[in-house]
């Protein structure tokens, strides 16, 4: 869409992507490859080419390469995949500014951060900035394949019907369940209730860091923290999923020194509290 507009607007050389180191943006050939880690790009071939990318929350790179030939930026509001690393307020505004400076496209992948995960509908709301272009999808359909591109209906004129397309774009069924999805998470009450639980797993995850001292820090924003590990533990996210696993407990990683989770928006208090149990049980087998 961003390299679609800007040709058509400005000609064929403003096509500069700019990304982020350790950004994740999904897996055709193209997201892999504006994705920030060459572990998930190599090995299919040539690559598609004008993609830059940058060291995340590093004002003084991004104003020094962006030029008049960037056509977008493209950032996750807060990197899943690469260690939940949240952005700098500085960065975030700088972003926007050289976007409008430059007429460059400001896109934000919210595939992971958007229908409620960090308490706001999407994680643009929380950062007093709007983007262009928002991809959208995962929890969208509630667990229901659906993936939504939003834009402005400017930046929509350039990608008519025929441009571009999908098999099952626009697909009725896939639509009719996000639209269910959509209502029940945009209620006040239901991100609230983000924010709620969140403080539980903050509490509860200190809690258990007074006893067995193995993250350095809890971060994240919502339903999407990530408990890094301290020096003694780095690399060992991994040992902790699989102690967590033999407790019945699902937990995931987001590289190698960080434990995540990404629990349901509605998880019940009671939940909450048996898995942060069974965390402490599976952390004290690992440290035993
Ligand atoms: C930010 C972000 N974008 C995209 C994706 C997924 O894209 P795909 O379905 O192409 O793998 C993910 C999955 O984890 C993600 O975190």
């Amino acid at each position: 869409m961003a390299r679609r507009y800007s040709a058509d607007v400005y000609g064929a050389e403003k096509s500069e992507i700019i990304a982020f180191k350790q950004g994740f943006h999904g897996r055709t050939f193209f997201t892999v490859t504006v994705g920030g880690q060459e572990a998930y790009s190599d090995g299919f071939g040539p690559k598609p080419g004008d993609i830059t990318h940058l060291p995340y929350n590093d004002v003084e790179a991004l104003r020094q390469h962006v030029s008049s030939r960037t056509c977008a930026i493209m950032m996750e509001p807060l990197q899943g995949e690469g260690g939940i690393i949240e952005p700098s307020e500085e960065f975030i505004q700088a972003v926007r500014e050289v976007c409008h400076q430059h007429n460059a496209l400001l896109i934000f992948d919210e595939v992971q951060t958007g229908n409620g995960r960090t308490g706001h509908f999407y994680a643009y709301q929380g950062l007093g900035i709007t983007p262009d272009i928002l991809s959208t999808a995962k929890s969208l359909g509630g667990g229901f394949p659906i993936g939504a591109m939003l834009t402005t209906t400017k930046l929509a004129e350039h990608l008519k019907v025929g441009t571009h397309g999908s098999t099952y774009g626009g697909n009725p069924l896939a639509c009719a369940v996000a639209e269910a999805v959509v209502d029940v998470v945009s209620q006040p009450e239901t991100l609230a209730g983000v924010a709620e639980r969140e403080a539980l797993f903050r509490q509860g995850l200190a809690k258990i860091n007074d006893k067995y001292p193995i993250f350095s820090e809890i971060r994240g924003k919502g339903l999407l923290l990530g408990a890094a590990l301290n020096e003694q533990w780095q690399g060992r996210a991994r040992d902790v999923l699989v102690a967590a696993g033999e407790q019945g407990l699902m937990v995931l990683v987001a590289g190698p020194n960080v434990v995540r989770f990404t629990p349901s928006l509605v998880i019940s208090h009671q939940d909450i509290a048996q898995g942060l149990e069974k965390l402490e049980k599976a952390i004290a087998s690992l440290v035993q």
